[in-house]
């Protein structure tokens, strides 16, 4: 499926077809331009809750609330006529049980538009993703790295290397089981990733993970070299926006200063022409 050639946004079962197909292409973003800048390219995009460390300056995604989820769905929303969004619950919205995720996933998708919910979990959050399926909430899952696990996981470091990885797959066939649409895996071993990928009927969309995934995803500001706290290792940077940003910033600096800027080309005549 060409993104370009799409009217109107794939639905979660269209993501689903996708599976050993084309690879899926898809994005975080937090605004509006962000969103508008992508929607051509992406099958869909996802307000994820690394907003909460790109864009709000967080130490980890454990402080990111669902006001900041619905303030920044509402704008991604309004950035995308062709993509499908996709919203992450935060942390704390949805790990007390079905109920608790049923009442905030609604509230997202009622609040946004976005057409599905993101969760983490595996094995843990089988029942949830089948009670939200159950109830109408199509749910892509996120397996491997759980960045809101980050303090029982010990940090952000790869999963599933050795025997661990038997307990990775079977997380991934019991959110496939469940019914999630989809399943993130991030920072997983390729080979692991790859049998993944294998095993189950679900599109697996990579971060850190493999090529042979179903379709891949990265953090928008990562990709675009805005986020320069750090780089990890899974980013390929496509541009610098960060050091043209600070280079732009430092030209306007001077030109205030030298009073090069305004120049009369950016002020108003006295009378109007
Ligand atoms: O919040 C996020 O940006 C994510 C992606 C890294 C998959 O969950």
């Amino acid at each position: 499926m060409s993104a370009t050639a799409r009217k109107t946004a794939p639905l979660p079962d269209d993501i689903r077809a996708m599976k050993g197909g084309t690879p899926i292409v898809s994005l975080t973003a937090y605004t509006t331009p962000m969103a508008q800048m992508m929607d051509a390219q992406c099958d869909f995009v996802l307000v994820g809750d690394s907003v909460g460390m790109v864009l709000h300056g967080l130490p980890s995604t454990l402080g990111v609330t669902m006001e900041m989820m619905v303030l920044h769905g509402l704008a991604v929303a309004r950035g995308l006529t062709s993509a499908m969004m996709v919203i992450d619950m935060p942390f704390g919205s949805y790990e007390e049980g079905p109920a608790q995720a049923f009442r905030n996933a609604a509230h997202l998708m009622r609040e946004t538009g976005a057409g599905a919910v993101k969760l983490e979990g595996g094995m843990a959050m089988g029942e949830t993703i089948a009670f939200l399926v159950a109830r109408g909430i199509p749910v892509m899952a996120h397996v491997g790295l759980t960045p809101q696990s980050v303090n029982t996981l010990g940090g952000y470091t790869v999963q599933g290397r050795g025997e661990a990885g038997a307990a990775l797959l079977a997380d991934a066939q019991a959110v496939s089981e469940a019914g999630a649409f989809a399943v993130v895996l991030e920072k997983v071993p390729q080979g692991l990733a790859d049998e993944i990928t294998g095993a189950v009927p679900i599109p697996t969309i990579g971060i850190g993970a493999s090529p042979g995934c179903d379709g891949q995803i990265l953090v928008v500001d990562d990709m675009l070299g805005l986020f320069t706290a750090f780089k990890a290792k899974f980013v390929k940077r496509y541009a610098e926006f960060g050091v043209t940003g600070e280079a732009a910033i430092a030209a306007y600096a001077e030109d205030v200063r030298t009073g090069r800027f305004p120049g009369s080309e950016h002020v108003f005549a006295d009378q109007a022409p």
